[in-house]
């Protein structure tokens, strides 16, 4: 969606609204001063908000620099995740409500878990995990529906400082495969089925599929959420209801290093196969409990909703850690928005008198076109702030959440992130900042974004520019490594822009200083708010007998921002066909999952390429997005005329 367009309008916070914020502008430009000016005053200050076991003596200690890049936070310091997002909290807390979990069947009823429950619950699966010989430092891959126990295990596996990978439960079994493999899982934790939208996935069924081979030794952990049978492996598969039995409900917390891993992430990116984004413990929580305070305004007593999937950072960092750690009602939906109709996200939010709520910019584009009567029909009175994440809005979007949904009266946080990066880096203040459509706004706390000439890494000053976008300096919630391999992290994050995290985003600073989010400058593309690596998307098409070449690149979908255009050589002596077309689709389900199906496959007899055999994918880029008059100079290519056929032929002539 293009953000080129910036909307004169602003939307000032009420004075009502920033008199009752935690921060309000007078105190933003202060403490973001602040931030910059002492870095290690002002994160010594915030690590408060979490209990240390041993006090760190030691802030920061980071280096930027290609070949020697090392980030740590709090290093010396001791604490334990778990005990922080539910133990301390048992005193003055135990009795209220941690998690409402919300069924993908709205006729199953709600389940209000309390910290008292969460804390045997937690207990019950951390015994459990000791139990099946997983220990500190040892990985557990998570392959769950959006239900409690997938909060209990995330949290178990972080109470005895095992190492958690969450897999989404749409990938398929290659991709589940792979990253068990990746990260060297001990045991996975998965469901029977996971209902949702009214549909069933075999989570099972993939895990046995997954570790048919080579994974003789991984045990598998499963939870009973439909009861329909289901396939067992061997003497390797255990009941959690019938483990749980066997334990007690009191599991000390181990005490973790601020630097221990917390968990594994795989995340795409624009060049190989996905990988393991590392985060650690210590400045992770302070980071995750400190955005989610701050970026939503949340007060003791609301109840929050986040929309995502703990399959994705952001239920990670905003389902779970953030909003336990502040010891918060948060709620967990197991649905999708238009099930069984439109209004569902309403009918959950007007049910669990949600304050604050918090979604993704596709989810709002599907709605906002099947009309205002959804929303409408409910009473969305308890809403303080909104909130977005995943991609730029287009402001249409904006504006229906902002006057439908939000009623004029909430503030949107439009929250740009990454999971490398842990929690917010950029996002307006609901009750600081005059909020433009599209607009990621202000640097977070201790963030110091800066904008890079592309070609030459200079950096650009002053405003009404445009650029790549860097940060100039670590915050505690960034990632430290990827997972077995700091040569690939240094390379990604720190090679082409010196002394630079690379964030592989554009973005421009308009005449007032805001920041605007322009979307990837690298072969990332992003669908419905996921992200996927165009080079995964090729090698999956490639690994079919029947293809010889393949590129892909992204295109703008009026849904899901991006769709996925592929330019696909055929082997010779095979026929193009729509049945090969089909193939090719569920081929890729098969091998990434279905957020990777190909919205459009185009034939192509040849691909331009230059002399050197590089394929030029500004030109393929071009041409799937309708943009063919612009190709710019294909003198340099090998062939020019392939570019011919390719526009003659192209899928997306809307
Ligand atoms: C990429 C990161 C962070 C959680 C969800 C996605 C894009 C994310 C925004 C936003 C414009 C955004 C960026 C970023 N993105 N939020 N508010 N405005 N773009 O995490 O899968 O790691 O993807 O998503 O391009 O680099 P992710």
């Amino acid at each position: 969606m293009s953000t080129e367009v910036a909307s004169a309008k602003t939307y000032p916070p009420s004075s009502e609204f920033s008199s009752g914020a935690h921060v309000d502008a007078g105190r933003y430009e202060e403490m973001y001063a602040a931030s910059l000016a002492d870095p290690e005053g002002f994160w010594a200050e915030q690590a408060k908000r979490i209990d240390w076991i041993k006090p760190f003596t030691r802030v920061k200690d980071v280096d930027f620099s290609f070949g020697n890049v090392s980030i740590k936070w709090f290093e010396d310091g001791t604490l334990n995740v778990s005990a922080n997002c539910i133990d301390r909290h048992l005193a003055t807390r135990g009795d209220q409500t941690a998690i409402i979990f919300e069924p993908d069947d709205p006729n199953e009823p709600a389940q209000h878990i309390t910290y008292k429950e969460l804390h045997a619950q937690v207990c019950k699966m951390a015994n459990v995990l000791k139990a099946l010989g997983v220990g500190k430092g040892d990985r557990v891959v998570l392959y769950l529906p959006m239900i409690p126990e997938a909060a209990y295990a995330m949290l178990a596996c972080t109470r005895i400082g095992a190492i958690h990978s969450i897999v989404f439960a749409g990938f398929s079994p290659d991709a589940l495969g792979a990253r068990v493999n990746g990260c060297d899982a001990k045991l996975v934790i998965t469901a029977d089925h996971a209902p949702r939208g009214g549909r069933i996935t075999k989570l099972k069924d993939n895990v046995n599929q997954a570790l048919l081979n080579d994974f003789d030794e991984v045990k598998c952990l499963v939870v009973k959420r439909t009861g329909d049978p289901i396939a067992w492996r061997n003497e390797l598969d255990f009941w959690w209801h019938e483990e749980a039995e066997k334990v007690s409900d009191d599991c000390p917390p181990e005490e973790m290093g601020a630097e221990d891993p917390l968990f594994i992430l795989y995340t795409s990116g624009s060049t190989g196969q996905p990988k393991g984004v590392v985060h650690t413990t210590g400045g992770y929580l302070t980071y995750a409990a400190m955005t989610h305070e701050i970026t939503f305004d949340y007060h003791d007593g609301d109840i929050y909703w986040c929309t995502a999937d703990v399959g994705w950072v952001t239920g990670h960092s905003y389902i779970v850690y953030g909003p336990l750690a502040n010891g918060a009602t948060t709620l967990m939906f197991e649905g999708v928005p238009t099930y069984p109709d439109a209004s569902r996200f309403w009918q959950v939010c007007e049910k669990h008198k949600v304050n604050q709520f918090y979604t993704a910019p596709t989810a709002l584009r599907a709605l906002m076109g099947q009309g205002n009567s959804f929303v409408e029909a409910c009473d969305l009175s308890s809403l303080k702030v909104l909130g977005t994440v995943g991609e730029p809005i287009n402001p249409e979007a904006w504006n229906w959440y902002n006057e439908v949904v939000g009623q004029g009266r909430c503030p949107i946080v439009d929250t740009w992130w990454q999971t490398e990066t842990g929690g917010h880096l950029m996002t307006p203040l609901p009750g600081a900042h005059a909020l433009k459509p599209g607009a990621a706004m202000k640097p977070f706390f201790g963030v110091k974004p800066v904008v890079l000439e592309p070609a030459s890494g200079e950096i650009i000053e002053g405003n009404g520019v445009e650029g790549v976008l860097c940060i100039a300096d670590s915050w505690p919630g960034q990632m430290r490594t990827v997972w077995g391999d700091h040569e690939r992290f240094m390379k990604t994050y720190f090679a082409d822009y010196k002394g630079y995290y690379f964030t592989g985003d554009g973005c421009r600073r308009d005449e007032d200083g805001d920041y605007w989010i322009t979307g990837r400058v690298d072969d990332v593309i992003n669908v419905s708010g996921h992200r996927m690596g165009t080079a995964e998307v090729e090698s999956a098409l490639v690994a079919h007998s029947k293809v010889s070449e393949a590129a892909v690149v992204g295109y703008p979908h009026a849904i899901k921002g991006q769709g996925i255009y592929c330019y696909v050589t055929l082997m010779a002596g095979e026929e193009p066909s729509d049945e090969l077309r089909q193939e090719l689709r569920t081929w890729v389900r098969q091998e990434i999952g279905p957020i990777a199906s190909p919205d459009l496959i185009q034939w192509a007899p040849g691909l331009p390429k230059t002399r050197s055999g590089k394929i030029m994918r500004r030109i393929l880029r071009k041409i799937a997005e309708n943009d063919y008059a612009t190709l710019g100079d294909t003198s340099t290519l090998a062939d020019p005329s392939v570019v011919d056929d390719l526009i003659e032929n192209r899928m997306n002539k809307g």
